[in-house]
């Protein structure tokens, strides 16, 4: 079997923000993803998840101040003597506050402020924006403004503004955590959309992992800047102690399957279900 390559390579990846900060944010960090991967990044606030993320578009060491160490290789370029602009173009980035990336006043502007400097005419303009409205189930509100959307609308905005810029890439940064719960459905069903269907490669950081370890296939686990865990989401979750003592939440069907062990009401092999049907799925047999 010929080896896959991966498309984002963190090689020995310390990174220390500027001002003085004697602790890395990131430290020592060794990661291969792959095409298609949807990967779930957990951690704790400060574990160095936003740190991580912006090294994969660039922005550090580009954009931040701060003293970077090692390399990180995006489809072969080197992030380091790669403009963020041309950065742009391979990783999409979706941040944690809707309202704080929009600016425009319609929908369609919104789309095409990232567009203007790839050198788009106007009518490649208008298709691509019907395209990624469309695609985030937006379609039709070109002419609306982005600040009377819901904030589920507002993300699936930010989502499209960054598909217009054609990424295989898409980075989310805890691009839930304020919106309502059918938002955050809307903004989960997108990324697994276009995870599956254009095998797009996605990296997310996000605390639901009841819905990480249905979307994703693999889970890393951050602290205090290092990756901990780096596996398949059984495999991950498995580490249930660990996991606990560092303050993350496990899916439900998870702990349920330790506790079973623990109370000796069963003898429960990992690795353990992670989610709902998987559980089914192997307890039919005592049930
Ligand atoms: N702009 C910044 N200036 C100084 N320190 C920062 C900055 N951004 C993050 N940090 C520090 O880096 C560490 C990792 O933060 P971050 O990457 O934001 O973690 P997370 O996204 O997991 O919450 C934390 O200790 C945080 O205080
Ligand atoms: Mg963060």
């Amino acid at each position: 079997m010929s080896e896959k390559k991966p498309v984002i390579e963190f090689k020995d990846v310390t990174f220390w923000h500027g001002g003085g900060n004697e602790k890395p944010a990131i430290k020592n960090i060794n990661l291969k993803i792959y095409e298609g991967d949807y990967v779930a990044l957990l951690g704790l606030n400060g574990a160095g998840k936003t740190t991580l993320q912006l090294c994969i578009n660039g922005v550090i060491p580009n954009s931040i101040m701060g003293d970077f160490e090692g390399e990180v290789i995006v489809y072969g370029k080197d992030t380091y003597d790669t403009p963020v602009r041309e950065m742009a173009k391979m990783v999409g980035m979706v941040f944690d506050n809707p309202e704080f990336q929009l600016s425009q006043m319609s929908v369609a502007e919104e789309i095409a402020l990232g567009m203007e400097s790839l050198g788009f005419s106007y009518d490649e303009m208008v298709e691509t924006i019907t395209e990624v409205l469309d695609i985030v189930g937006l379609q039709g509100l070109e002419e609306r403004s982005p600040f009377g959307l819901s904030g589920g609308q507002q993300q699936r905005l930010s989502i499209a503004a960054a598909l217009a810029m054609e990424p295989k890439i898409l980075v989310m940064d805890e691009p839930t955590s304020n919106v309502d719960p059918i938002g955050k459905e809307e903004i989960f069903s997108v990324a697994a959309q276009l995870n599956r269907e254009k095998n797009m490669t996605v990296i997310m950081a996000e605390h639901e992992v009841e819905v990480m370890a249905a979307y994703a296939n693999i889970v890393i686990v951050m602290h205090e800047g290092e990756i901990l865990l780096n596996g398949t989401p059984e495999e991950v979750f498995s580490n249930v102690e660990l996991i606990q003592k560092l303050g993350l939440r496990l899916p439900q069907v998870t702990e349920y399957a330790h506790r079973l062990n623990q109370l000796n009401l069963a003898s429960i092999k990992k690795p353990y279900p992670v989610t709902l049907n998987s559980a089914i799925e192997r307890y039919k047999d005592i049930l």
